[in-house]
């Protein structure tokens, strides 16, 4: 495939935002996207770069009525050392994994990768230099086949767009209150939950909605069948601490495989900081809150990076976590996962690639 890149006139170029940590998140898109088609016949093809525009579909197009799409989110980050990619290829391949748990085709990792790095640096203006801020990458696949029958499409679109973006939560690196869901759930074993598709966030907003009447910005999701064991938050993974040990759901099926939750698995055992994948029980994390063995809570995601959380709202009940500050495994974590991001300390990993 060709890769065909159509560049904005000069004067048709957005004004863009004030790149502050004021920018928030997702709230802005650059100058161009990128874009390519599916059909049976042709497979992937006309690859384009264009200026980012409206996209016109079919009002049959089957991701309007069964929800056939999925997505990624990844991040640009710009500092005085470079342009720099943060895993990106993990990223791919967990579309490709999602694509396949939805019947969507798959995509080329390689070509995929080698046209975002290209989006990334064509609008490099758009990557904010801040620390803490970033671009922020999306990835889309909807299928666009007209057709209101119950059955895999036959056509997809593909779209990368990509826009500056300050902390996810306004309350940015600072500890946020979760609330516990005893009545709705997410995801249910044998289902979609860890793909990475639109519906299992149209299904979290109901209880999403119920969190912020409590004043809590998230919800912590727990199993599906008996509702006892933690699973993960809306928009992060979730990690404990009981004392000198950190322990995180396992990936069963029914949560995201976190990329930002793998790195903070292999940045703590690293660190000889135990780190363990087994399933948390809401009990034993109120029993901790009591007897003050749960030191820290933590959510782990691209778009939030490291989220501590000082108050878990369960049953009526608030049950503390710490000192309700900031705890040091988290402040570590988000001080280390930076600074490899940024290019500023040596990535032991090989996570990260300049780009530019
Ligand atoms: C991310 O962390 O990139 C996410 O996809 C979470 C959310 C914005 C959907």
């Amino acid at each position: 495939m060709n890769l065909e890149i159509q560049k904005i006139a000069a004067d048709k170029k957005k004004t863009k935002p004030v790149f502050d940590t004021s920018l928030g998140f997702g709230k802005y898109f650059s100058d161009h996207f990128f874009i390519m088609k599916y059909d049976a016949k042709n497979g992937w093809h006309q690859p384009k770069i264009e200026p980012y525009r409206q996209l016109t579909l079919d009002p049959a197009a089957m991701v309007l009525h069964y929800a056939q799409e999925i997505f990624e989110g990844l991040k640009a980050y710009n500092s005085k050392n470079g342009i720099f990619l943060f895993r990106a290829k993990d990223n791919l391949t967990r579309m490709n994994n999602s694509a396949r748990r939805l019947c969507m085709p798959e995509i080329d990792i390689d070509f995929v990768y080698d046209a975002m790095k290209k989006l990334v640096l064509i609008d490099k203006e758009w990557i904010p230099t801040a620390r803490e801020t970033s671009m922020y990458i999306r990835p889309t696949m909807i299928a666009t086949e007209a057709s209101v029958g119950v059955r895999v499409s036959a056509e997809y679109l593909f779209y990368i767009i990509v826009g500056p973006a300050g902390s996810y939560y306004p309350e940015g690196f600072n500890p946020i209150k979760i609330f516990v869901s005893d009545k709705y759930v997410r995801a249910v074993r044998g289902g979609v939950g860890e793909a990475k598709t639109g519906a299992n966030y149209a299904a979290s907003l109901f209880a999403a909605q119920e969190a912020k009447k409590m004043g809590c910005s998230q919800v912590l999701w727990l199993d599906a069948i008996d509702q006892k064991h933690v699973e993960e938050v809306g928009t992060t993974n979730i990690f404990f601490r009981f004392d000198d040990e950190v322990v995180t759901s396992p990936l069963t099926g029914t949560i995201l495989p976190g990329i930002t939750r793998d790195s903070v698995i292999k940045l703590l055992r690293s660190w000889n900081i135990k780190c363990t994948e087994r399933r948390i029980s809401i009990d034993e994390i109120m029993k901790g809150s009591k007897d003050g063995k749960l030191k820290e809570v933590f959510g782990t995601g691209t778009a939030a990076v490291i989220s501590p959380v000082s108050e878990l709202h369960y049953k009526d009940e608030v049950f503390n976590v710490g000192s309700g500050k900031i705890g040091d495994i988290s402040l570590k974590l988000y001080e280390e996962i930076l600074s490899i991001q940024y290019g500023e300390k040596t990535d032991p990993f090989g996570w990260v690639e300049k780009i530019g």
